[in-house]
C-alpha cells in the first residue's frame, strides 16, 4: 500500500515547450476567428489537445486534398516546401505554428543541400518533422535512427549533420562521434531543442530524488517517448496519458513520487493528475474501481493527511504556473546563468532559457556583459522574441529604460532634481546619460553661452527634466536643462557674497575676463571689476601683460555699489608703491645705476626704479661747465648716479653724476695705492 499522502515533486521542466504553447495559442486564435479551420495533422501528440480543438470545430486532417476552402494551421513539427506551396496556391487561410527551432533545422537542410554536403537527419524516418526536414534538402538526405544505422555509411567528401530537435543528446552526440572519422569535411549542428534536454535533465535529477516517476503524456509523443526511457534508466517509471489512467496501486511502497511531463502535455493535465493524486485519500469507493481493501485504508485516512495533501497541491499549483513558457511582451525575473563578453544566459524559471545580447543589456555603451551582471544575479528581463535559434530572445536594457523612464516621467511632473554624465557631443548640445541618453541644448548648459562644449563629457552634473514625451518619434524624448538650476546656484552664491562682502578686504578671485579697460574677476559667484589703473602701480600697455585668464589672484575691495550690484576691485592696493621700495632700498650717498628717460634744458631725469625718477641737475653732469645735457648723456644710457637727496613728501630725488664720477675716480687712485704697497 501507498504511503498516502504521497510526497509529490514535480519536475522543474514538464510539460508544454515554448513551441507547442505557440502552436496551442495560434489553434485557439483561430478557433475565435469566423471560418473553418484545420490542422494539418495532429495538432500535437495528445488525443486530449486533439479532442479539445475538435470541440471548437478545428479539425485535424490527413492532406490538402480532404478539404475545399478554410484555414490551415501548420503545427509546430512543420511541413515540407511543396506544401506550404500548395497552400499558397489554393488561396487557403494559414497560420504557421512551425517551432522557430524546427524552422533552423530547415534552413540548415536547405543551406547544407545547397553547398552539396551529404545531409544526414539523426531521427525517426516516419516522425513529421523529419518528413517536414526532408522536404527542405530535396529528400537528398538520408536519416538514421542509431548509432547503428550511423556505422553502416560509407566515406564520402563533405557531410552535414543535423538531428530531429526531440532526440537524446547524448546519442546524436555518438552519432556524431561514429561519423566524425567518414567524411574528409564535416558539419555538425546542434539542433536538439533545449526543452527536450530540459525535461529530460530535470527528470533525471528528479529521478535520484524519488521512488518512482510518473511521465504524463501520449505514447504519440517521440518526446514524451524519450522522456520515460531517461526514468525508467533511474527509478520506477509509470507512463500515464492522463488522469483516468491513475490506479492507487499502482503507488504501492511508494512514498515520494516525482512528475514530469512530456513537451505536448498541456497543464490542465498535468493539473488534474496531481489532483487526483492528492483526492485519492478523500476519493469516495463507488468512484474508485479498487479493491474493497484500498477503500477501507483510503476510508481511514486522517484529517492531518488531507493537509498535507493540500499544501502539497498549492505547492504543485504555483510550480505549474511557473511553468508557462513566457511570452513576447511579458517582462519577468530570471537568473543569470553564465555571461560571456558579449551575450548574458538567463534562466527564466519553468521551461526556458533566454538570451540577453550585448545590445539588449543596458543603455551604457560597455565593451563586454561582464562589466554589468554577473552568474547568480536576479534580473528582470523583457521577452523580445523567439530568436531563429530557438532561444528566447531577451531585453534588460528596455525593462530598466521603463523603469528609468517611468521615474524620469515622475521627476518631470514634479520637477525634481536628477542627476546625469554628460556622454557626448551632438549637433545642438550634448547628450546626457541619465538612466537613458537626453538631450541637452547648448543653450542649457551653463546661464549663459558656452564656447567649448566637449570640457562638460564624461562629468556628472545635476539638471531638471524640462521635456518629456514617450511617444516623440523625432529628437530625443527627454530634454534636461542645467540652466536653471546654474541660475538658482549663482543666485544663492550672490546673496552669500553681498551678506558677507565689506570695502577694505582682501579677497581671492580668480580672473574671469581681460577686457581693454581691466579684466572681471570672479569672486566666487560674483564678478567685481578690476580697472587697468588698478591692476599696478607703473603704467601697463594692456591688463593682458599682467593678467592671465584662469589665474588667481587677490584683490582689494575698493569700492561697493550695493544697489547697482557692483564691486570694484584694486590689485595696486596690495603691491608696494615705487616709492616705498625707493625708500626702502635706497639712501643718501649710495651709487646707483639708472636710465637717462628724459633730457631738459636744466637736466636729466634718470629713472632708478620702475615708476621713479630722479634729477641729476645740469651742474651735477660734470665737473666742468655744461652747456647742454644733451653733451654729456643721452636717452637710455644706463649711467651710475650718486643719490644726492630723497624727499618722500615732495617726492623727490636729487642725483649727481659728477660726484658718482669722481667717487669712482678715487676708487681707482685708491685701488692703485692699495696695488703699490703690496708691491
Ligand atoms: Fe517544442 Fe519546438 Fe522544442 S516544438 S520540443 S520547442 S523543437
Amino acid at each position: 500500500m501507498g504511503c498516502f499522502p504521497l510526497e509529490l515533486l514535480i519536475a522543474d521542466h514538464a510539460g508544454f515547450c515554448g513551441g507547442v504553447r505557440r502552436a496551442f495559442q495560434m489553434a485557439e486564435e483561430a478557433g475565435q476567428e469566423h471560418g473553418k479551420w484545420y490542422t494539418l495533422g495532429p495538432l500535437v501528440h495528445n488525443e486530449e489537445v486533439i479532442r479539445y480543438f475538435e470541440n471548437q470545430g478545428i479539425k485535424p486532417i490527413h492532406q490538402l486534398s480532404e478539404i475545399n476552402g478554410g484555414g490551415i494551421i501548420i503545427r509546430s513539427h512543420g511541413v515540407t516546401p511543396e506544401i506550404i506551396r500548395e497552400v499558397e496556391e489554393k488561396g487557403y487561410l494559414v497560420k504557421d505554428a512551425t517551432c522557430p527551432l524546427v524552422k533552423r533545422v530547415h534552413n540548415l537542410a536547405q543551406m547544407l543541400r545547397g553547398e552539396e554536403y551529404e545531409v544526414i537527419i539523426f531521427g525517426d524516418r516516419n516522425h513529421p518533422e523529419v518528413q517536414g526536414i526532408l522536404g527542405w534538402c530535396d529528400y537528398r538526405a538520408t536519416v538514421i535512427a542509431s548509432v547503428d544505422e550511423a556505422r553502416e555509411l560509407k566515406q564520402v567528401n563533405k557531410l552535414g549533420i543535423i538531428s530531429q530537435t526531440t532526440k537524446s543528446e547524448e546519442e546524436y552526440q555518438s552519432v556524431i562521434t561514429e561519423l566524425f572519422p567518414k567524411a574528409q569535411e564535416l558539419r555538425a549542428f546542434h539542433t536538439i531543442c533545449p526543452a527536450s534536454r530540459k525535461r529530460q535533465e530535470a527528470a533525471g535529477v528528479l529521478c535520484n530524488e524519488v521512488d518512482m516517476m510518473l511521465v504524463i503524456g501520449d505514447e504519440s509523443s517521440s518526446n514524451t517517448r524519450t522522456l520515460a526511457r531517461k526514468c525508467i534508466a533511474g527509478v520506477k517509471t509509470l507512463l500515464i496519458r492522463t488522469a483516468k489512467d491513475l490506479k492507487k496501486e499502482d503507488f504501492e511502497g511508494i512514498s515520494r513520487l516525482g512528475i514530469t511531463a512530456g513537451a505536448s502535455t498541456p497543464d490542465w493535465i498535468i493539473k488534474e493528475v496531481v489532483e487526483k493524486m492528492t483526492q485519492f485519500d478523500d476519493v469516495a469507493p463507488q468512484e474508485q474501481n479498487q479493491e474493497t481493501t484500498n477503500e477501507e485504508s483510503f476510508a481511514n485516512v486522517e484529517a492531518q493527511e488531507t493537509t498535507g495533501n493540500e499544501e502539497s497541491f498549492a505547492k504543485m499549483e504555483a510550480q505549474m504556473a511557473d511553468l508557462a513558457t513566457p511570452n513576447r511582451g511579458d517582462v519577468i525575473k530570471g537568473t543569470v546563468i553564465q555571461v560571456l563578453d558579449d551575450e548574458v544566459m538567463v534562466d527564466v524559471g519553468g521551461k526556458s532559457e533566454g538570451v540577453i545580447p550585448l545590445r539588449e543589456l543596458s543603455v551604457k555603451d560597455v565593451n563586454s556583459a561582464k562589466e554589468l551582471v554577473s552568474v547568480g544575479e536576479e534580473i528582470e528581463v523583457l521577452v523580445l522574441k523567439w530568436d531563429d535559434d530557438g532561444t528566447i530572445l531577451l531585453s534588460k536594457k528596455k525593462v530598466d529604460s521603463k523603469k528609468v523612464m517611468d521615474q524620469l516621467e515622475n521627476d518631470f511632473k514634479e520637477g525634481k532634481v536628477i542627476e546625469g554624465t554628460v556622454a557626448g557631443t551632438v549637433k545642438g548640445g550634448l547628450l546626457v546619460d541619465v538612466g537613458v541618453i537626453a538631450f541637452l541644448p547648448a543653450s542649457h548648459v551653463e546661464d549663459g553661452y558656452v564656447k567649448n562644449l566637449d570640457e562638460y563629457v564624461n562629468k556628472t552634473y545635476s539638471f531638471k527634466v524640462i521635456e518629456f514625451n514617450r511617444t516623440k518619434k523625432r529628437g530625443s524624448q527627454i530634454v534636461v536643462s542645467r540652466k536653471e538650476l546654474v541660475e538658482a546656484e549663482k543666485s544663492k552664491q550672490r546673496d552669500a557674497f553681498w551678506a558677507s562682502i565689506e570695502e577694505g578686504q582682501i579677497v581671492k578671485g580668480k580672473v574671469k575676463r581681460i577686457v581693454d579697460y581691466g579684466a572681471f574677476i570672479d569672486l566666487g559667484g560674483f564678478e567685481g571689476l578690476l580697472h587697468v589703473s588698478e591692476i599696478d602701480h607703473v603704467r601697463i600697455d594692456h591688463p593682458s601683460s599682467v593678467l592671465t585668464e584662469g589665474e588667481e589672484i587677490e584683490v582689494f575691495i575698493l569700492a561697493l555699489d550695493r544697489e547697482k550690484q557692483r564691486v570694484s576691485l584694486s590689485r595696486k592696493k596690495l603691491l608696494k608703491s615705487p616709492w616705498e621700495i625707493v625708500l626702502s632700498k635706497y639712501n643718501e650717498g649710495d651709487i646707483i645705476e639708472g636710465t637717462v628717460v628724459r633730457i631738459a634744458p636744466f637736466g636729466a631725469f634718470v629713472e632708478i626704479e620702475p615708476g621713479v625718477d630722479g634729477l641729476v641737475h645740469i651742474s651735477q653732469l660734470a665737473d666742468r661747465r655744461v652747456e647742454k645735457p644733451q653733451d654729456v648723456v643721452s636717452v637710455d644710457e644706463k649711467i651710475k648716479v650718486k643719490i644726492l637727496s630723497i624727499d618722500p613728501e615732495e617726492k623727490r630725488i636729487g642725483l649727481s653724476l659728477k660726484e658718482a664720477n669722481e667717487n669712482s675716480e678715487e676708487q681707482e687712485v685708491q685701488e692703485y695705492l692699495d696695488n703699490q704697497e703690496q708691491e
